[in-house]
């Protein structure tokens, strides 16, 4: 069994305790180590490091956009991330206790969360919050709510990843899609159809929004999203759109340097790459390396699967397939013989037949399963018609994964909830 859950791919520099907050911009960007969880967050140039939670109350200092995510092991950590209406509010405090829907006099621990500004168009500083819970039990439901004294959020309930060794039984399930952009209706439903499915995680594959420094998109796309992701972790890929906004790396708390790293959910390993860097030149070298370098940590695990953006795979008349990804990175996924790769980019559902290398698979045992699911709402792209495909549709769409030890099965659906007619499911000893 393996003792590693979870595989940053970068080591991040040596990181300094989070410094009092003080009314001093510095977005200087930084690495920290955060309290009593054993790693450290860095936020990037035009962001400030973490700093303590502070005494400031704003005008209107009401949590809202609040959402789950994941820098430690799952089992046992949690990050509460969350804004005020004023921003400027420095205090920051989660309360919680294990259980499902308590009410607030039961939530009898507390934690002083972190919290920073960044800016990225115009001269607004916007002002995150984290609450970084660690030392959680395995398998655990929580119940928790966060704000500042005299303004908390509503009671919400997340919980932890189940501990396979001790339940060998486990079934989790991964929520998956991407490309919601100014679909924000559709969002809205997508949304929905997610939540009566219970994940237990989510995957957005990138595109988000049109523009990733346009804060606006961000607070519609959190905002519609806040019933779900207030409740399971979200894993974010950056897309094209997205194009490594500052907005982007503060508002989503994530494992290792937030763009390429590897992660365990029960029966689960999720490698998420970066295929849109600042630099394109990385994606044939380092990017390339660190997949690689994930794939032989996690070649153990007992489910597979790459999440990023551009697909290598695609019968989109618009994009396509990426021919450069396809060529660099579709080696690996042979090697190591993954399961699934989940993209978004093309606005469409698609699914390909088993491949290895350029050859349809006779069945899935033997060959890699691309899938398309970025259908969250931007206007759809219309898809072609290729040898490879099992299915494509130009429908809005999402997906859920089921993953137990033996079987993995993915289900797609339209927004008015109805079954796209197609599947996947996979059995292992
Ligand atoms: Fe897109
Ligand atoms: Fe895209």
């Amino acid at each position: 069994m393996r003792s590693i859950y979870l595989v940053p791919l970068f080591v991040l520099g040596c990181g300094s305790d989070p410094a009092p907050a003080d009314d001093t911009f510095t977005p200087t960007g930084g690495t920290v180590d955060v309290p009593n969880c054993g790693y450290s967050f860095t936020t990037r140039m035009g962001a400030e490091p973490l700093r303590m939670s502070g005494t400031k109350v704003g005008t209107d200092p009401t949590p809202r956009l609040v959402h789950l995510g994941i820098v430690g092991d799952p089992k046992t950590s949690i990050v509460a991330q969350w804004r005020t209406t004023d921003d400027t509010t420095t205090g920051s405090v989660i309360r919680y206790g294990a259980g499902a829907n308590l009410p607030e006099a039961q939530l009898t621990q507390t934690l002083d969360g972190l919290q920073f500004g960044y800016k990225s168009t115009g001269t607004q500083i916007f002002r995150m919050h984290q609450a970084h819970l660690c030392n959680l039990q395995p398998g655990t439901t929580y119940s928790y709510q966060v704000g500042t004294t005299g303004h908390f959020s509503p009671v919400y309930t997340f919980h932890t990843a189940p501990d396979i060794g001790a339940h060998p039984d486990a079934e989790v399930t991964l929520g998956y899609v991407g490309d919601s952009r100014g679909g924000q209706d559709v969002w809205a439903q997508v949304v929905s159809q997610l939540q009566q499915r219970t994940p237990d995680l989510m995957l957005f594959s990138g595109d988000a929004t049109t523009v990733g420094i346009a804060q606006p998109e961000w607070e519609d796309f959190l905002g519609n999203a806040e019933k779900l992701f207030a409740t399971i972790p979200v894993i974010m890929v950056n897309g094209n759109h997205e194009n490594n906004a500052i907005n982007f790396f503060s508002q989503f708390a994530l494992p290792g340097d937030q763009e390429n790293y590897g992660i365990d959910y029960g029966f689960a390993h999720v490698t998420v790459a970066n295929d849109t860097p600042d630099d394109p030149a990385t994606l044939t070298t380092t990017i390339r390396d660190s997949i690689a370098a994930d794939f032989e940590a996690s070649k153990a695990a007992q489910w597979k699967m790459l999440l990023h953006h551009r697909p290598m795979w695609s019968s989109g008349t618009l994009h396509g397939s990426d021919l450069t990804l396809q060529a660099s990175w579709q080696p690996l996924v042979d090697q190591y013989h993954l399961d699934l790769v989940l993209n978004g980019h093309e606005h469409q559902f698609e699914i390909t037949k088993p491949l290895l290398g350029q050859a349809i698979q006779p069945t899935n045992a033997t060959g890699t399963v691309y899938v398309i699911a970025g259908g969250a709402g931007a206007d759809l792209y219309p898809t072609g018609t290729v040898p490879w495909d099992a299915y494509a549709e130009m429908t809005h769409s999402a997906a859920v994964i089921h993953v137990r030890r033996n079987m993995l099965t993915l289900d797609s659906f339209r927004p008015d909830g109805t079954a796209i007619p197609t599947g996947f499911s996979k059995t292992k000893p």
